[in-house]
């Protein structure tokens, strides 16, 4: 009697106990880890975008494969149907990646449009494939005024709502017209430092989630909705 007060109360044929087994992959993929880095401005000299290009460097640097998506030609959510070339690339790309790099301007104290532009065109889920669930995510922001975190603040609570694993570490750069040269690249300094810190770690959590990253995002509530649809589907019931 005690200790049924004491049992959760959860469908134990779908209650599982996550074991060391499960976490640990027979073979580990080999190839390069693939990262598509994203920016959120359409300037001719944009900051957010010369910041994922260090980004990229420092990536491929480290060994892995990687792409940036220019958002120029990507049409408004929903103003064109999703067979639209650009959005056809973006999601293609989405697809193709193990992590992903965010990187936004910040204005009027938020991430800008076409940052949120680009989410808004990956979809959470499409049929069986979740582009994004369980891939791993950096988030960074340039600013014009001093050092402030809204933009990245609310590219983390977008990464959530995509599923992603967004690691701890994140990248401000405050002035950021102060912190790259003519020819485009981040001058030394701290916030360049702080950089290289983020992508060691994107490349760290990268290679330690992605042969697991499906059973680290798989849900109770989500295998008990399954089997509620399938037991339906069947006309049996599984428990
Ligand atoms: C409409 C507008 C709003 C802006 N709002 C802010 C802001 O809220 N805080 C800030 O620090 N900088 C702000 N800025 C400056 C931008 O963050 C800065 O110019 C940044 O470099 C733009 O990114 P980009 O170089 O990738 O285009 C704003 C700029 C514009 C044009």
């Amino acid at each position: 009697m005690r200790d049924s007060v004491l049992l959760p109360n959860v469908d134990t044929g779908l209650f599982a106990l996550p074991t060391l087994e499960q976490l640990s992959p027979p073979a580990r993929a080999t190839h390069p880890p693939r990262f598509l880095l994203l920016y959120g401005s359409l300037r001719k000299r944009s900051f957010s975008k010369l910041l994922a290009l260090e980004a990229a460097r420092l990536l491929e640097a480290m060994g892995a494969e990687t792409r940036v998506f220019d958002p120029a030609g990507l049409p408004l959510p929903d103003a064109e149907p999703d067979t639209h070339p650009k959005v056809q690339e973006l999601r293609q790309l989405a697809q193709w990646a193990e992590g992903m790099v965010w990187s936004s301007p910040e204005r009027h104290g938020a991430m800008s449009g076409i940052m949120k532009a680009q989410i808004d065109w990956i979809p959470l889920s499409h049929g069986s494939v979740r582009p994004t669930q369980g891939k791993t995510l950096a988030v960074m922001q340039v600013s014009g005024g001093s050092q402030s975190f809204n933009a990245v603040n609310q590219l983390r609570i977008l990464g959530r709502w995509m599923r992603m694993l967004t690691i701890p570490n994140q990248s401000s750069v405050a002035k950021a017209f102060n912190e790259f040269d003519d020819a485009g690249r981040m001058k030394p300094s701290a916030f360049y430092d702080r950089v290289v810190d983020v992508m060691e770690e994107l490349m760290k959590f990268t290679l330690l989630t992605r042969d697991v990253s499906p059973f680290l995002v798989d849900r109770y509530s989500e295998r008990k909705e399954s089997a509620k649809a399938l037991s339906k589907r069947v006309g049996f019931r599984t428990i």
